[in-house]
Formats: structure tokens, C-alpha cells, sequence
């Protein structure tokens, strides 16, 4: 019954005290799928306990990975790979399922991935992924909702050139050129530290890959891939998460382990709302004991605003003195947050890409439902700040992105549990 939990949280209660942040789940995920690229051990570790990584373990052991689980680590080693389909009903639980396409279409010269299927936040097709490979010299068709790409006499370097900035296509294009014949230049590359730790780990395993964070990036293809021994970085979204929470309940909290230096415009935004932002040699320091100055957000690849933080800023605004502007511009319905926080108290108008925020003086705890991960943070942010008591449904969202967020949140004070 774990799919009908509810987050209940008892508002207005300031933060005081510490959170560890976690390992970053959109860096673990790419990190365990490069593991197929070798048949030599990999162990990754500052692994967050997330739903979605333990889908993706589901899903590496269908294809006949043995895999090791430690505390907050993995070994895994694909020496023994007997199934090349990734099938539906693991991929329908999680999109980024499609990063195994790269890998193994380079290293085993065919792969069969169900076709991930629409998702609440937009469409989110895979177009650009499958482009970019048979530019390497796939040939594919999609037959009754999968995608089969076959490479008979291997992947070959090309000049791959992004019409859309993709992250997860990137990450796929990285690994796939990493055991290439010749040179592949990914041209308009997404520049997101989570690419920028693949191209690290992926360099470990003896690929040769030059200008990653930035728009171009080099990968000169070799014979084989070696294992790695390294961690996670830590989740640079979750951190931001965590600056919303304190910036809507007030207070002074020690997000330990955490980096401001991936998140500079996020902290830009909440230092120009009256949120204070420290870096100290544990962490990050953030602390707000005042009302919020409204401001304008626009969503981007990195290093611009990350639509991941949208939700979540959102219902910071939605209490700020003023009027806030929030443009979501990278998927087509992220605004999903939007009527939840309505039934809070929320006055927000949402026209095509744009939401305008009006501040109200308080929200008032309801019955929310979450429908998607960082819709559902957005909720648990308003709730903290709302008065009376919020009941969050479908709180399985948020266990895909966010690890025991509740009990992160109960560690400095706040009023929050789980119910069945
Ligand atoms: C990654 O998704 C993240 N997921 C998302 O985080 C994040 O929101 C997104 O990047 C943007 O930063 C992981 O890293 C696992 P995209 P991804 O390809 O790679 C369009 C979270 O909450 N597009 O950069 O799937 C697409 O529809 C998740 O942790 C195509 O049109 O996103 C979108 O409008 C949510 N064709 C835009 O590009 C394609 O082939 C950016 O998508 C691929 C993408």
C-alpha cells in the first residue's frame, strides 16, 4: 500500500538545525547506466536512496547485471549482459530508462527499448536521441511501442548537432562516442554538472572526452572502457529544494555537503527575495526570518534558472510582497503545481508558458494532490508556510526524487509525517 501514502504537514514552524544533502539522482542515474559499457566492476557510491534508482537497479538486472546493494553504494558489473530489451513495464516508471540506449547499442550493437511514453510535466520525446545515433550509424525502426537500434558493424564518430539543448540526450551521445570509431563533436551539448560528472567518470573508464560543460564537447571513440570506483555528486536540485523550504518556513538551516557553485542563479533569485545564502567548508548555509520580495523567473538549460527549482520558487512567490512573473520554458506543462497551490491560498494566472504570481499574505492548509516529483516538493514547501494543517496525496512522487525528505524536514522542526 505504499502507493497510497500522504505527507501531513502542520505549518508555520521555522527550520533550525542541519540536512545532509544526498547524492544527485539525475547524476546517478546516467552513472549507472555508462556501467554497461564495461564488463569490469564499477562501484558507485553517495548512491541517494531514491525510488528511481532502485527502478533502474530493476531495470539493469533485466538485462543480467549483477548488482551489489551497500549502504548508500552499489558494485555493479555487466560481464554478463543476456537480455537486451528494455521492456515497458520497467520503463513506464521511469523516463530516464531511455539512457541505456547509448550504452548498449555501442557496446553490444543492438538495443530494444520501450518507448518511455508521455509524463505529466509535457510529451517528452526522444526524437533527438534516436537522430543523433543513426547519424553514428544506427539503423532503427519503432515497432509496437519500442524502439530497436542495431549498429552490425559498430557506432563511428559524427558531428552531432543539437537543435534543442537535451540533457539526457547528451549524456546518451557522451557514452555512445565513448566506444565510437573516430571522433564525435556534440555540438549545443548540455552543460548541466550532471553531464560534467558522466564525462569525469567516463574519462576514469578510458574514454577520451575534452570540453564537457561547455556547448562542444570532443569524444574520441576507443576499443574498451574499463571499471570505476567514485561518487556521486551531491543533488544540486534537492539543495535548492531545501532553500525554498527554509526561505517559506523561515528559520536557519546547514544544508551539509551542498554546493552553491552549480546553483548560481537559483541563489541569485532567492538572495534578490531576502533569502541570506552562505557558503561555509560544511556546506550551505541559508537562513530568512522575514517576507519575501517578489521576482521574475525565466526556466533554462544551465547555467540558467533550472525548471527542476520552477515548482518549488513558485510557491515562495505565491507569499511574496508583490508580484512574481515565472516563465516555464522548457516543458510544455510544468504548471501542474499550480492548482494544487490554488486550493492553498495561491492567486496564480497561467497563460501558455507563463504563470504571474501574486503574493497573498498566508495560505491555508487543504488537501493537495501531488502529480509529478517536484510538482509534489512545491506542495511540501506551500505546506510548511501554510496555516493549519496540509495532507499531501500520492506522496509516492516525491520518493522518487527526494530521499526520506520528511524525515529531513522532522531533524530541524518542522511538522510533517507520513500517513496510509
Ligand atoms: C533531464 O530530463 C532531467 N532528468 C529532468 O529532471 C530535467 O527537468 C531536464 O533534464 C531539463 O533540465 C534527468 O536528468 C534524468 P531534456 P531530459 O532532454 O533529459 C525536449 C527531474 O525532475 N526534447 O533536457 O528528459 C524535451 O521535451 C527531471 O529530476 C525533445 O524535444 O530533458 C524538453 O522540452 C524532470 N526531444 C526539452 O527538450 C528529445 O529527444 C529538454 O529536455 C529530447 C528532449
Amino acid at each position: 500500500m505504499k502507493d497510497m501514502q500522504k505527507i501531513v504537514i502542520e505549518g508555520r514552524r521555522s527550520l533550525e538545525g542541519v540536512v545532509n544533502i544526498s547524492g544527485s539522482k539525475n547524476a546517478s542515474l546516467p552513472i549507472m547506466a555508462a556501467t554497461l559499457l564495461t564488463s569490469e566492476i564499477c562501484s558507485i557510491r553517495n548512491l541517494p536512496n531514491l525510488r528511481d534508482i532502485d527502478s533502474f537497479s530493476e531495470l539493469m538486472n533485466s538485462f543480467g547485471a549483477n548488482i551489489d546493494k551497500l549502504d548508500h553504494a552499489i558494485n555493479i558489473c555487466c560481464d554478463n549482459i543476456n537480455n537486451l530489451t528494455a521492456h515497458y513495464d520497467l520503463v513506464k516508471k521511469m523516463r530516464a530508462s531511455i539512457l541505456v540506449l547509448g550504452p548498449m547499442v555501442a557496446r553490444f550493437a543492438r538495443a530494444k527499448v520501450s518507448l518511455p511514453g508521455g509524463c505529466a510535466i509535457g510529451l517528452r520525446p526522444i526524437n533527438l536521441h534516436i537522430d543523433a545515433l543513426k547519424k553514428m550509424g544506427a539503423t532503427g525502426s519503432v515497432e509496437k511501442g519500442y524502439i530497436i537500434l542495431e549498429a552490425p558493424s559498430g557506432l563511428h564518430g559524427a558531428d552531432i548537432y543539437f537543435p534543442k539543448i537535451t540533457v539526457t540526450g547528451t549524456e546518451n551521445i557522451l557514452m555512445a562516442a565513448s566506444l565510437a570509431k573516430g571522433r564525435t563533436i556534440i555540438h549545443n551539448a548540455a552543460k548541466e554538472p550532471e553531464v560534467v560528472a558522466l564525462a569525469n567518470i567516463l574519462n576514469k573508464m578510458g574514454a577520451y572526452i575534452y570540453g564537457a560543460g561547455t556547448d562542444k564537447i570532443v569524444v574520441d571513440g576507443v576499443e574498451r572502457l574499463g571499471g570505476f570506483e567514485e561518487a556521486v555528486i551531491y543533488d544540486r536540485i534537492e539543495t535548492g529544494t531545501f532553500i525554498a523550504a527554509v526561505a517559506a518556513a523561515k528559520g536557519e538551516v546547514l544544508l551539509k555537503n551542498a554546493k552553491i557553485d552549480m546553483l548560481e542563479c537559483p541563489v541569485s533569485i532567492f538572495d534578490e527575495m531576502g533569502v541570506i545564502i552562505e557558503k561555509t567548508e560544511k556546506g550551505v548555509k541559508v537562513s530568512c526570518d522575514k517576507g519575501l520580495k517578489p521576482a521574475n523567473i525565466y526556466t533554462a538549460p544551465y547555467p540558467g534558472f533550472p525548471t527542476d527549482l520552477q515548482a518549488q520558487i513558485m510557491a515562495d512567490l505565491s507569499l511574496a510582497y508583490g508580484t512574481s512573473i515565472i516563465n516555464e520554458n522548457i516543458f510544455e506543462n510544468r504548471f501542474m503545481h499550480v492548482a494544487e497551490l490554488s486550493r492553498m491560498g495561491a492567486d496564480i494566472k497561467v497563460s501558455g508558458k507563463q504563470a504571474v504570481v501574486k503574493g497573498v499574505k498566508h495560505l491555508t492548509g487543504a488537501n493537495v494532490m501531488a502529480t509529478d516529483l517536484r510538482a509534489s516538493a512545491s506542495l511540501v514547501v506551500a505546506g510548511l508556510a501554510a496555516n493549519g494543517t496540509t495532507v499531501i496525496d500520492r506522496a509516492y512522487h516525491i520518493d522518487r526524487g527526494y530521499e526520506s525528505i520528511e524525515k529531513k524536514l522532522q531533524a530541524v522542526g518542522a511538522r510533517i509525517w507520513r500517513e496510509s
